[in-house]
């Protein structure tokens, strides 16, 4: 790897086919901006610097590409002049005087590292002060044609706007990717001028003026055009988003991932998979999302910024900022908001919605319930249709379910309350004080029958008559409370 390396990132421009108050090069594929896989790319070059060109919408790019690239030197370019102009500019910023300098746009999101390590290698190994990375494309209309002698040898770089009709034929084009000796520069880019169709100072004379000074130059073809491809507008964008999942993709299924439909898997840059996971249809795994091994994600689950344990299972869901520990299961149609642990061999299952809940190891919550800032302890099950109500109104409180309760269907947990170890709570409790360990918590009046009700209120309908045909009005009435063994649902 070259020693002194200096790498300018290009990003001052307009990007107005976009049509969006967002800068170009901040709109993401694979969950990161353009410019961020650039600067992620570039680092595979262990550059001494890197300098990022803003100008156009900088309040918004500058600190973006700051986050992205702590200690990054931002140059800022008043006036969009050209791609030269923008160069000098960068220099200026930089301070760089000697080695390598290594030139990229910020708005091609399949930039590989690989790519750029081989590029610049080449040309400290040749000695060149200008090396172009091209690329041949079947329409190569916009682009600079790569204008070679007999020889071969580069000879210059032309736009479309300034190229006769032979040179337009030719489809070796500029990508725009240079790597470039800086002593060279700090003479050569004073002295590029603007005269040309566009008026503009174009990067692309460095190939004349060191041509004229003696010096070599030369053009490293790469194979992968599309690694150099920029997003123009939103069709482009999903297009280039579209490709570089399909290579994330790729790249996890080479390294033991099964997934069974790659084109409706999204996958996003970030995300990290073990082996042997298996993504079915419909999985978008989103952020820093992390799937551990034999895990299985899908159909149809969207994961952002989750933590999925060895072999878990999650069906159906969508989660956010959720952990689910080795050998949980979840779904199908379950909501994971932020700060849900569920612990080992757990369980969250159909239309449970939860949020700042710790279920502990092995704990269920199986059907149709809402967890929000709960504790629950391990081996506990959570009977159907359970509300922790946490928000009376003004704040929101606390739940804690101790280890290997029992609690019943349809029950309220009005926070802040505690219900103890191996305690149980009726069906259709509404729990507002404190549960102690082992005890039974019944808080529903006792059940009252009024005997022959339908056939004196109702008489006349099909219920009376039912009633009727069913015989003998006279039932007990009988104030017995439910058994929470078979009020819970469990399963
Ligand atoms: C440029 C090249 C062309 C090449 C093409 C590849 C020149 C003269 N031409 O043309 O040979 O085939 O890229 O895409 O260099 N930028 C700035 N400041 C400026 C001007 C541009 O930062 O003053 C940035 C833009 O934000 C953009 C990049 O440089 O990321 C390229 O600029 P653009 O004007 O699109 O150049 P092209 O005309 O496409
Ligand atoms: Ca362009």
């Amino acid at each position: 790897m070259p020693t002194d390396l200096t790498v300018v990132v290009l990003a001052a421009g307009g990007g107005t086919r976009m049509r969006s108050k967002t800068p170009k090069v901040l709109h993401q594929v694979a969950g990161r901006s353009m410019v961020g896989h650039v600067l992620t790319a570039v680092q595979a070059l262990e550059p001494r610097r890197v300098v990022a060109v803003v100008g156009h919408q900088r309040e918004l790019v500058g600190p973006h590409v700051e986050e992205q690239l702590p200690g990054v030197v931002l140059a800022v370019q008043e006036d969009q002049l050209g791609t030269g102009h923008a160069l000098l500019v960068a220099m200026a910023a930089a301070g760089a005087t000697s080695g390598t300098v290594v030139v990229a746009y910020g708005d091609t999101p399949l930039l590989a590292g690989e790519s750029l390590q081989q590029f610049a290698a080449e040309h400290e190994a040749a000695q060149r002060a200008v090396s172009i990375l091209s690329g041949v494309v079947d329409d190569p209309f916009g682009y600079g044609r790569v204008v070679r002698d007999a020889e071969g040898d580069v000879v210059a770089v032309v736009e479309e706007k300034d190229a006769d009709a032979d040179q337009r034929e030719i489809r070796e084009i500029n990508s725009g990717i240079y790597a470039l000796d800086a002593a060279f520069l700090a003479d050569a880019l004073p002295r590029i001028g603007n005269d040309n169709a566009k008026g503009e100072y174009y990067l692309t004379d460095v190939v004349h003026l060191a041509r004229e000074a003696g010096l070599t130059v030369g053009a490293h073809v790469l194979e992968d055009v599309r690694q150099t491809e920029g997003a123009n507008d939103r069709a482009q964008l999903a297009e280039l988003g579209a490709e570089l999942n399909r290579r994330i993709l790729d790249r996890w299924m080479r390294a033991g991932v099964t997934v069974m439909d790659p084109a409706t898997t999204w996958v996003d840059a970030d995300v990290v998979l073990a082996q042997d996971v298996t993504l079915l249809p419909g999985v978008q795994l989103l952020g820093a999302t992390v799937v551990g091994e034999d895990a299985v994600v899908g159909p149809d689950t969207t994961l952002k910024d989750c933590e999925i344990g060895a072999g878990a299972r999650v069906v159906r869901t969508h989660g956010e900022l959720a952990v689910v520990a080795q050998g949980a299961t979840v779904g199908p149609f379950s909501y994971l908001r932020p700060g849900t642990h569920l612990g080992a061999d757990g369980k969250i299952g159909a239309f449970v919605e939860t949020k700042n809940a710790r279920i502990g190891e092995g704990a269920k919550v199986p059907h149709l319930s809402y967890v929000g800032d709960a504790e629950i302890g391990e081996g506990t099950n959570i009977g159907a249709g359970t509300i922790f109500a946490n928000y009376d109104g003004v704040a929101k409180h606390r739940t804690t379910v101790g280890r290997h309760a029992r609690t019943g269907s349809n029950n309220t947990f009005v926070a802040p309350v505690h219900i103890g170890d191996g305690a149980s709570t009726a069906g259709g409790t509404v729990v507002r004080r404190d549960v102690p360990p082992g005890a039974l918590a019944v808080s529903s009046g006792p059940q009252r029958n009024i005997p022959g009700w339908a056939q004196t209120r109702r008489s006349g309908t099909p219920q009376a008559a039912a009633a009727e045909a069913a015989g003998d009005a006279s039932h007990n009435d009988d104030p017995g409370v439910g058994d929470p063994g078979s009020a819970g649902a469990e399963s």
